[in-house]
């Protein structure tokens, strides 16, 4: 759907209907995506998000508005002290600055700052149904239960907090609040996404055609693994720190990590990610970050056409990932350190200023519609 079509003239009142117009929505696209603090990046938080998200920035040919949040309200949806989240949101925010989101392109703000985000949370909870969330997988991996469990559960019932069962309802608003068109996520938040436009139906059927509909942006993006267990995604839950890289490593860590990666005991160089992935992952991330683009399969062709070892494939994975995120370590060790993380601060609340306005328009629509 459009963004034009979000609005019925004839069901809003005057007053909100001349504004609107005069804001006149355009067929921009509108693209949003959330990040959740959760202390210093890894490789994979990198790839699959912050890194995108600059790209997105250098796309040539479509204009886009790029509305990009530090999902704070989501954070409490498990423990944490006030004394981690605290530095986790500046942390999260200062790795979006150092990995080169530019606050000149981009919007970059904290959910909480924007108090519509609860507001709008609150109107979609009112049509959003407790079976459709019962039924989807997030609220039962960060409770370890099985995927089968049901709220029939007693033990479940007790231990399943209200915020992370209605979590998907907060991030259906923090898309929709900002009349987003499109969401570039990993593949682990499609399901997040179909809710997000259940709400929209929701809303929509209800109360007039208003709520604009999101559509997903996959892109390639590369999952990466664990350097330890290649079977498991690479996680910052994992005891071993060799498992993972930071983005607040230096060269010599790094290459320490690539070069201890687990692998296999074959010392040749081939891409299959069924019976070697170790050594599937290695190649995805040279083919991620070589700007030849060659794919993982080319790359080993070329790796065992020179007959090389596995140790040639990590030196080569290891000085593609230090000169990608070369600059990186030092801007935000700057960005948190210099002037007792000012700069941070200060985009924070540029990028909030200019959040509201558009949550500001897409509630005046809301809350007419709702009869509020
Ligand atoms: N749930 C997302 C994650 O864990 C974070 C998120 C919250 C989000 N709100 C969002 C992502 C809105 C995209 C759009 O990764």
């Amino acid at each position: 759907m459009s963004p034009r079509t979000i609005i019925q003239p004839s069901r809003l009142s005057r007053g909100v209907r001349r504004w609107a117009q005069a804001r006149h929505f355009s067929d921009r696209r509108v693209i949003f995506s959330g990040i959740q603090p959760t202390g210093t990046p890894h490789l994979g938080n990198y790839i699959g998000a912050i890194h995108r998200w600059v790209r997105l920035q250098d796309e040539p040919g479509e204009v886009s508005d790029l509305i990009y949040s530090v999902v704070d309200l989501h954070a409490i949806t498990m423990p944490i002290s006030p004394e981690v989240l605290r530095r986790h949101r500046r942390e999260a925010m200062a790795s979006l600055l150092a990995a080169g989101i530019d606050p000149d392109r981009s919007t970059l703000f904290y959910q909480s700052a924007i108090p519509a985000h609860s507001e709008l949370m609150w109107i979609l909870a009112c049509r959003a149904s407790t079976g459709y969330l019962s039924r989807m997988t997030q609220w039962k991996s960060k409770l370890s239960v099985a995927s089968s469990t049901t709220l029939f559960d007693e033990d479940v019932r007790s231990s399943l907090k209200l915020g992370l069962f209605s979590y998907p309802v907060l991030q259906a608003a923090d898309i929709l609040l900002y009349r987003a068109t499109h969401v570039p996520v990993g593949d682990d938040q499609r399901q997040h996404l179909e809710f997000a436009r259940e709400c929209v139906s929701n809303f929509n059927s209800t109360y007039g055609k208003h709520l604009v509909s999101p559509t997903t942006l996959s892109s390639p993006e590369l999952r990466v693994m664990s350097l330890q267990n290649p079977a498991q995604k690479m996680s910052k839950s994992d005891k071993s720190h060799w498992s993972r890289i930071l983005i607040t490593d230096t060269p010599e860590e790094i290459n320490k990590k690539v070069m201890g990666a687990v692998t296999d005991s074959e010392n040749y160089v081939s891409y299959d990610p069924a019976a070697r992935p170790g050594v599937s992952n290695l190649l995805r991330l040279l083919s991620y970050f070589d700007s030849g683009s060659r794919t993982p399969e080319q790359l080993a062709a070329e790796l065992s056409s020179e007959n090389a070892g596995l140790g040639v494939l990590k030196q080569s994975v290891s000085e593609s990932i230090i000169a990608a995120m070369s600059g990186i370590r030092e801007r935000y060790l700057q960005l948190l350190a210099e002037d007792g993380g000012g700069f941070i601060d200060h985009v924070a609340r540029e990028g909030a200023r200019k959040a509201q306005l558009r949550a500001d328009e897409t509630m005046a629509i809301v809350r007419e519609a709702v009869g509020l």
